[in-house]
């Protein structure tokens, strides 16, 4: 069984560009540096997440589904993301949100009030609690008569896992006799490096995975997404094992916390912008840059090996956090002539 016998449905603007970054790499001192656009997937401003979603709303659709529920932060991509696409085949969608209060729409909150989801919000809540409240939500649903899909946080489940499972094989075919890069990427809840540990397991064994987590140690990480690509092996009917000390997760980067902007983050968002005119966030991508400059200082990362820096996007998040932007004006006033 390869990755395009299991179900899914194609929605996403793939294969996204593999675009080269020779201003970043020369910054960076590396020889070589290839962006993975996934921050293009299309599906209402796109993000890694419309891949897992496509199997995920297979998967959904397969299971006769009528409403489907999922959870995240205020400004999570992946509730968005999976709003947007309930909205491609008819379906209702209840986001359970948690986190820090907030007082205005913006950013990712705003797309899913356009989008027509249901807000729940639930304030400081754990993954935890939001999970809770969210199983309990689908109980009740399904006591109604309603046929509920549950998607658990940042669409990781082995299913979901499997889009970057088909990501890898898009870059192996773009990458053409360059077989042994080493990709960089943020990561939030695992499913994309458990899909990466994967995909490369199969696509392309030469190829070295380095997540930055932006919001967890490092040793849970490697556990969680050891077994979701185990997981998700199994779902193509294959039997493979991951070794869960040998996953390289650097959780150096990610600050006081999730979705706490770090200076360094920031600092990435403007050499990426200001390099290859590329946006970053500082939720995820822009720590996953501040990860990428740092590594490659301290030659962590080889710098006569291609990197890939997949973008997983987060744009819209960016306009959530102004405030730690505006110090970089060069903003002047003119008299009124
Ligand atoms: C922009 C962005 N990058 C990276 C990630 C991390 O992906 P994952 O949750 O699969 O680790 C997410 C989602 O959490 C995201 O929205």
């Amino acid at each position: 069984m390869t990755i395009d016998d299991v179900p899914r449905l194609r929605f996403g603007y793939l294969p996204t560009p593999l675009d080269e970054a020779p201003r970043l790499a020369e910054k960076l001192g590396i020889r070589r540096l290839l962006i993975k656009r996934d921050d293009l997937t299309g599906l209402a401003l796109g993000g890694n997440k419309v891949r897992k979603i496509e199997f995920l709303m297979a998967d959904a659709l397969e299971h006769k589904a009528d409403v489907i529920l999922t959870d995240g932060g205020p400004q999570s991509n992946h509730a968005r993301q999976t709003a947007a696409a309930a909205r491609l085949f008819g379906l209702e969608c209840i986001l359970h949100l948690g986190g820090p209060r907030f007082d205005r729409f913006e950013g990712n909150l705003l797309l899913d009030v356009i989008l027509g989801a249901e807000i729940r919000f639930i304030p400081d809540a754990t993954v935890g609690m939001m999970e809770r409240a969210m199983v309990k939500a689908a109980e009740e649903l399904r006591q109604a008569g309603r046929k509920p899909y549950v998607i658990p946080i940042g669409g990781s489940s082995p299913t979901g896992a499997l889009g970057y499972v088909a990501a890898i094989r898009e870059l192996a075919e773009q990458l053409g006799d360059d077989r042994e890069p080493q990709i960089v990427h943020a990561v939030g809840s695992g499913g994309t490096l458990a899909g990466c540990l994967l995909g490369t397991r199969l696509y392309l064994p030469g190829a070295r995975i380095i997540g930055i987590s932006v919001g967890r140690a490092s040793k849970p990480f490697q556990k969680i997404a050891a077994d979701l690509a185990e997981r998700a092996a199994e779902i193509m009917g294959k039997h493979e094992q991951f070794n869960a000390e040998e996953v390289e997760v650097f959780d150096d980067y990610l600050g006081q916390r999730y979705a706490v902007p770090t200076e360094a983050g920031i600092q990435g968002i403007l050499l990426a912008a200001r390099t290859e005119a590329l946006i970053l966030d500082p939720v995820y991508t822009g720590k996953a840059m501040s990860g990428l400059v740092d590594l490659a200082e301290k030659g962590i990362i080889d710098p006569d090996r291609t990197t890939v820096f997949l973008h997983t996007g987060g744009a819209p998040g960016l306009f959530a956090y102004e405030e730690h932007f505006t110090k970089f004006a060069r903003y002047s006033e003119l008299p009124n002539l």
